[in-house]
């Protein structure tokens, strides 16, 4: 195609034209929103590093559920911040744990509104690591029977999808394995498949009170420099049973998501982390940026990558936009 005979500016020149030719769109329809969740009555404390996100006990929770639900969104992402960590991890799957509190509630309320728990031991444990330590090192195989009674104890509390964040070899199956066995075949499992060692994630430690005592998350969590893995890693997850795969973080990863949006047929989601939203809501505070437009940029941009489904702390921003 050659000027003049082609101009490409002729379909930019009015919104009506702009609009007609769109090849991506937000929807409401893909976002899901993540919630904390904390013990006691009538709590809403704001997150220092993450403005207007807050640590809600479970009255709160249930009438921000119900806003979300409101605006359309059709899913929350659901963390809980135990009253006591131990070596163990033990209140992750106990069956009145916070979160299986939280889901009890929310779904005898709102039994519309998808509610998907967040599978982990991190911010279950004394030692803030994602797993059990065995000689100072954490324990892959000894991990995974808590991660799959994690994952049980959130489907009988109702939950409608489990998501695995905390990246030990094999959760998948064994997760699977659990819900089946127990009557939970429906139960759909969204693997944070490709999760990067990402520094994006440090507001969200001080969110769910997760940073590790000693070490960091480098001996089960990917290496930023590699997408060559990504497709291995989510190869396994796919194989093992996985119904959603997620690539995580999502704004310096846009590259994983397309790669897996072209290698795999199922959904995908991203997940555009705690550090993401932070940095636009600082720069906007600041002045220096216009949040708004930033946000909804960088959301177009996931899409555009190749992502289905979006988790954002922006979602409820996004929904109150599109909904205008
Ligand atoms: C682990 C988990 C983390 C996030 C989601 N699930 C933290 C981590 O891996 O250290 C990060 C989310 C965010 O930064 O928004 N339970």
């Amino acid at each position: 195609m050659y000027y003049p005979a082609y101009r490409p500016r002729r379909m930019r020149e009015t919104e009506t034209l702009r609009r007609m030719v769109r090849e991506t769109r937000l929807s409401v329809d893909n976002l899901i929103y993540p919630l904390f969740v904390v013990h006691g009555k009538k709590v809403k404390k704001e997150i220092p590093s993450m403005p207007a996100n807050y640590h809600m006990s479970v009255d709160i929770l249930v009438e921000e559920a119900s806003q979300v639900a409101e605006l359309g969104i059709p899913a929350i992402m659901l963390f809980g911040i135990p009253r006591k960590k131990d070596e163990v991890g033990s209140e992750a799957y106990l069956d009145k744990g916070i979160v299986q509190q939280a889901v009890r509630a929310i779904k005898k309320q709102l039994p519309g509104l998808a509610v998907i728990t967040d599978v982990c031991l991190c911010e279950y444990t004394e030692h803030g690591h994602c797993g059990v330590i065995t000689d100072g090192r954490i324990d892959n195989d000894a991990t995974l029977p808590l991660l799959a009674q994690t994952a049980l104890s959130h489907a009988e509390a109702g939950a409608d999808m489990v998501a695995p964040s905390d990246m030990m070899d094999g959760r998948v199956a064994v997760i699977r394995d659990k819900l089946d066995r127990d009557g939970y075949t429906h139960i759909p499992i969204m693997s944070y498949a490709a999760k990067y060692a990402s520094s994006f994630y440090g507001p969200f430690r001080q969110a769910a009170l997760s940073t590790p005592a000693f070490g960091d998350r480098r001996s089960h969590q990917m290496d930023p420099a590699n997408a060559l893995e990504a497709i291995r890693e989510v190869g396994m997850d796919v194989d093992e049973g996985a119904d959603v795969v997620m690539v995580k973080p999502a704004l310096s990863y846009l590259d994983i998501i397309h790669r897996i949006r072209q290698e795999y047929d199922l959904p995908v989601a991203a997940y555009s982390v705690s550090g993401e939203y932070s940095m636009i809501k600082a720069a906007a505070a600041a002045g220096w940026i216009d949040g708004e437009k930033v946000m909804l940029e960088v959301m177009l941009s996931i899409k555009r990558a190749g992502a289905d489904i979006i988790l954002t702390y922006f979602a409820k921003d996004i929904a109150k936009l599109l909904g205008k």
